[in-house]
């Protein structure tokens, strides 16, 4: 007996709630870190709300930041932050360690993280670190 696929890394790893629970858990995890902390506003509530609607679409949810903010255009947007090889390993630790947090399957864990590293290492825009 086989499963049905799931139809999107958004469902498989349990959509909405799963989401809100990973950025919840990991923009305090970066304000902490020395090397990309300091990129961030003390206010983080807006860039974790944005980064919210920005993973449902990414990992193929509904279109939220399209919906409200046009084309991500991510690369762009992160153009006036200085993003090393070294920032970009840092914020996928991060990633990592928030999905240890909220007890993320290793298997979920793994694909996650193989995702996010395209975006992260294509956004390095500067030499050294
Ligand atoms: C590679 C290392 C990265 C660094 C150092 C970094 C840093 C930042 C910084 C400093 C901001 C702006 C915060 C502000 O509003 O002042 C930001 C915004 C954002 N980042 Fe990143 N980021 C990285 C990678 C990523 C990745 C991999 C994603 C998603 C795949 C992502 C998604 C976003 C989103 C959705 C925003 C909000 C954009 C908006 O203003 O609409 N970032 N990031």
């Amino acid at each position: 007996m086989t499963e049905r696929p799931p139809e999107s890394l958004y469902e498989w790893i349990g959509g909405e709630e799963t989401i809100r629970k990973m950025v919840e858990a990991f923009y305090p995890i970066v304000q902490q870190n020395p090397q990309i902390g300091p990129l961030f506003p003390e206010d983080i509530e807006p860039v974790q709300d944005k980064q919210f609607l920005f993973l449902t679409q990414f990992f193929g949810g509904p279109p939220l930041y399209s919906n409200a903010y046009g084309h991500p255009m991510m690369r762009a947007r992160h153009l006036p932050f200085p993003i090393t090889k070294e920032r970009a390993d840092a914020w996928l630790g991060c990633m990592k360690q928030a999905l240890e947090q909220i007890g993320m399957e290793d298997k979920k864990k793994k694909m996650i993280l193989e995702r996010l590293s395209a975006p992260a290492y294509h956004f390095i825009n500067r030499d050294g670190s």
